[in-house]
């Protein structure tokens, strides 16, 4: 397989005022806000448009010939749980070059977390870890993952995140949280699957985001590693202090947002 067979590049989220969300998520996430849109590092961005409330509409990717190969040259595709994905077609997709937040990852919780894993991987997406039948992260590049699924009642948001390019600006990021009244739910910690800093936060509508730095890369052939549901109590935070109850019970947002116009090309 390719190297960089895909790399995750937008993510389109719903809200009820498109500019004041982009400029609010851009003030958390230090990005750039941009009209509607929240640009990000390495050619990555949130897009916003206008919805019922703030959602996960779309996530989308640049697509090399055989993650296009394995969708037979759909632009669009919805995945078991609902989730609407978008390949935009490349001969080659970009290796990421982490010099500022970048969009990192999208966590969802599933009713089906094998089945996700099942269909992410006929699209060509590798297994980089699994906790049982409760948790899985997948890849379509070195970047440990970026489509994870959790076990949940339902289809929903656990957590959207952006990457760091090091601890250093990890903990200023969180500073910057902090100094505009933020507070986090949970971190700064280190996961085990994945290896990376963590922190996590609410934004004001609500929706879950994490902070991380220092994330894996793997190469295609690094052998998925086979945790089992016990493994998650040191899993979860290797640094040792435990989530709070509304990380492990409450969703970080709501299910799949339909997309009522298909957002234009171009920032
Ligand atoms: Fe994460």
């Amino acid at each position: 397989m390719a190297l960089w067979n895909g790399k995750l590049v937008e993510i389109v989220m719903t809200a009820r005022e498109p500019s004041a969300a982009a400029e609010h998520w851009a003030a958390l996430l230090g990005g750039d806000p941009d009209g509607d849109a929240v640009l990000l590092g390495a050619g990555t961005r949130i897009r916003v448009v206008e919805g019922a409330q703030e959602a996960l509409a779309e996530v989308r990717f640049q697509a090399g010939p055989e993650l296009r190969a394995a969708v037979e040259g759909a632009l669009t595709v919805t995945d078991p749980d609902g989730w609407r994905l978008r390949f935009d077609p490349v001969d080659e997709v970009e290796p990421l070059e982490l010099s500022s937040p970048t969009l990192s990852h999208c966590t969802l919780g599933s009713p089906d977390p094998p089945g996700q894993r099942a269909f992410y991987e006929s699209l060509t997406f590798l297994l980089s870890d699994q906790l049982g039948d409760f948790f899985c992260w997948l890849r379509p590049n070195p970047v440990h993952h970026s489509m994870a699924f959790a076990r949940s009642d339902e289809a929903n948001i656990n957590h959207l995140a952006v990457e760091l390019p090091d601890s250093t600006s990890f903990i200023a990021a969180i500073d910057r949280v902090v100094a505009q009244g933020g507070k986090l739910e949970f971190g700064p910690g280190r996961h085990m699957v994945g290896n990376n800093l963590f922190a996590y936060l609410r934004d004001r509508h609500g929706i879950r985001w994490e902070l991380c730095a220092e994330m894996l890369r793997l190469d295609p052939d690094h052998p998925p590693g086979m945790y089992t549901p016990e493994d998650r109590k040191r899993s979860v935070n290797v640094f040792g202090p435990p989530p709070p109850e509304s990380f492990i019970k409450e969703p970080g947002g709501p299910g799949p947002a339909p997309l009522e116009e298909p957002a234009t090309e171009g920032a």
